[in-house]
């Protein structure tokens, strides 16, 4: 049985997962930071890891996603990539790494595939960022837009909201658009309204992937500490929690703790000889 269209032992592409969206095949993208994680989502058979700069807040404990840097990203993309011997692996382009020029996007995606071995980028923005876009996809780098909620801006947008309602949605369209015409390989629809989603991914041939978006995308994409709820506090609307892993954790470790303290661990069976 092939993954996503991929021969046994090759690494799934772009192409791969471009022609499952035109066979109608609905496909997942999930987040990691690390090779053992990857290596789970891998063995899963989740056919695309993202190493989102979400790795701000759920790394490196940042309250945004702004702060992280390229230098903090890449070894985080070389560790899934060493984890993860099927999945596409895209890195994320911080903010302030590609925005001021397209040599400066050229230079920031090629550390990530030459240092890191990601096999596309990702990066935030919509009409202004077509310059970059075309530069990455004539290079040779496969690049994925992001339009809708866009973290990096949340200080323009005012903080983590539905985007695209009215007539904003025209213009996230016409991004969408634009994206693809420029080179876009897929584009990440976070927190726009269902029925916009549902006429972006109707209009544009290459793939959606939904965030908050409804169930009209081509792919879903979720950071994984969300879905198995390891990160604390309230989740947002779009976020079905499939474990609770956070509280798995917390008893284990609790109850190792408690097991030190009183002596019963380590027992005989621990020791050696
Ligand atoms: O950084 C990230 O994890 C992302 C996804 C939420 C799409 O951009």
């Amino acid at each position: 049985m092939s993954f996503y269209g991929a021969p046994d032992g090759r690494r799934v592409t772009l192409r791969d997962l471009s022609e499952a969206t035109r066979r109608g095949e609905k496909w997942p993208m999930i987040t990691a930071y690390d090779a053992l994680t990857a290596a789970i989502f891998d063995e899963a058979g989740i056919p695309a890891i993202l190493v989102g700069d979400s790795a701000a807040m759920v790394v490196y404990g940042h309250d945004s996603t702004l702060p992280v840097t390229v230098d903090e990203l890449l070894p985080l993309v070389r560790a899934v990539v060493r984890g993860a011997p099927r999945a596409l692996v895209v890195a994320d382009l911080p903010f302030g790494s590609y925005q001021a020029s397209t040599a400066q996007a050229l230079e920031t995606a090629a550390r990530f595939m030459k240092e890191g071995g990601a096999h596309a980028v990702k990066l935030e923005g919509g009409a202004p960022m077509l310059p970059q876009v075309e530069t990455l996809a004539s290079a040779g780098v496969p690049v994925i837009g992001h339009l809708g909620l866009t973290p990096q801006s949340v200080n323009m947008l005012g903080g983590y909201r539905v985007q695209g309602r009215g007539e904003a949605g025209e213009f996230l369209l016409r991004d969408a658009k634009a994206m693809e015409a420029a080179g876009a390989s897929a584009i990440v629809l976070e927190v726009v309204p269902a029925d916009l989603a549902a006429r972006v991914s109707e209009v544009l041939t290459i793939p959606t992937i939904g965030i908050g978006a409804g169930s009209a995308t081509d792919a879903q994409v979720i950071v994984w500490q969300d879905l198995v709820g390891l990160t604390g506090g309230p989740a947002p609307r779009f976020v079905k929690r499939y474990a609770d892993v956070r509280t798995v954790i917390s008893d284990a470790v609790g109850q190792w703790g408690e097991d030190v303290r009183t002596g019963t661990y380590p027992s005989s069976e621990h020791e050696y000889a």
